[in-house]
């Protein structure tokens, strides 16, 4: 606890390392999310290879991925390999529980699966292991002792080091805070989302680590969601709009539409930085193919958001 205090007086480079609970594995604050367009043809594999390795000159150290984000894996394994980064400097979370039907992925959470997903990972991204396995959006039915022991059992054969859950759902993360079933846990946390926050310090009390995902809660605040530019800010906005989720999200954004307009401050560095600030959040996990965005979230890890405007954030997030 004491560890966490300290680090909520402020975050003074990105090669700050913060404890994942009680894994033994130490996170970089940023983590660097590679769904979303960095996985797809909406950008090329150079550009993907060259937003990996800023990623890293940047100084974060935390990537993650899942066996269901196109071609994420590959263009990871790719990177490492074509600027020779040591895979033993870098922490890699990725996702399992997804069988591909007529070339969709579907959920499909069992052990023999599980241990598919993790090999066909381990070979894509052409690493020995893997840091954080995540069962991608279980339901609480899913969290069974056989999978529990496919866990142990890919621990034993050093292939995953710690293993969790991504998931968005109350019941589901309110079930891991009772049992302590997992070690590690994503989701979404924004300044939209502040209502995880209770979930977020019970889970850091029983050891569990944190790590946000959506974290800049897929910039649904920003005025630069309407900046079209080409085929990926399309992409972003067709998905605001498509997806029940992503339109949820939007719709409660709306009362922080004021972060466009903060004296002296970014509002996405404010946002990204109000998730970062929370001492039982161990990493944050930010989409971008912009260098000009991963520079500012890099930077965004030494700015102070001043009360007035936290307690604005704090405010629109009980509204
Ligand atoms: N979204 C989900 O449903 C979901 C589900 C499971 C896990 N996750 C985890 O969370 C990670 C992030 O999720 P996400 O990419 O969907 O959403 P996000 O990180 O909350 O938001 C990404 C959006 O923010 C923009 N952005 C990034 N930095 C910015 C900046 N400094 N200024 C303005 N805009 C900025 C990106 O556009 P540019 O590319 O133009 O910068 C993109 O439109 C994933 O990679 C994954 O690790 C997310």
């Amino acid at each position: 606890m004491e560890n966490a205090l300290n680090r909520a007086e402020g975050v003074k480079k990105p090669q700050e390392r913060r404890s994942l609970g009680s894994t033994g594995i130490l996170v970089t604050p940023l983590c660097y999310g590679c769904a979303s367009a960095f996985a797809r043809d909406l950008i090329s594999d150079d550009k993907a290879y060259a937003l990996f390795k800023a990623a890293y000159d940047l100084g974060i150290r935390f990537f993650d991925t899942s066996v269901h984000y196109g071609k994420a894996e590959d263009r990871i394994g790719a990177s490492l390999k074509k600027y020779n980064i040591d895979r033993n400097e870098i922490v890699i979370s990725t996702k399992a529980g997804k069988k591909l039907v007529n070339g969709k992925w579907v959920q499909d959470i069992n052990p023999a699966r599980i241990k598919e997903n993790v090999d066909m990972s381990l070979k894509r991204m052409n690493i020995e292991y893997i840091d954080v396995l995540y069962l991608h959006e279980p339901t609480v039915k899913d969290l069974t002792e056989d999978v529990f022991l496919c866990f142990d059992e890919l621990k034993k054969a050093g292939k995953i080091r710690a293993c969790g859950a991504n998931t968005f759902s109350d019941d589901v993360i309110d079930h891991i805070i009772q049992t302590k079933c997992l070690d590690v846990v994503m989701l979404d946390y924004n300044i939209v989302k502040q209502n995880r926050e209770p979930q977020i310090k019970a889970l850091y009390e029983k050891g569990i680590g944190v790590v946000a995902g959506q974290a800049l809660a897929e910039s649904c605040f920003l005025w630069d969601l309407y900046q079209i530019h080409g085929k990926k800010d399309l992409w972003y906005l067709a998905r605001t709009f498509g997806r029940k989720a992503s339109r949820e999200l939007y719709f409660r954004s709306r009362k922080f539409r004021f972060m466009n307009r903060l004296e002296n401050l970014d509002g996405s560095q404010a946002a990204l930085k109000y998730v970062l600030d929370n001492p039982y959040v161990a990493g944050a996990s930010v989409g971008t193919v912009s260098f000009e965005h991963l520079q500012k979230n890099v930077d965004a890890l030494n700015i102070r958001i001043p009360d007035d405007v936290r307690d604005r954030i704090k405010k629109a997030g009980k509204q």
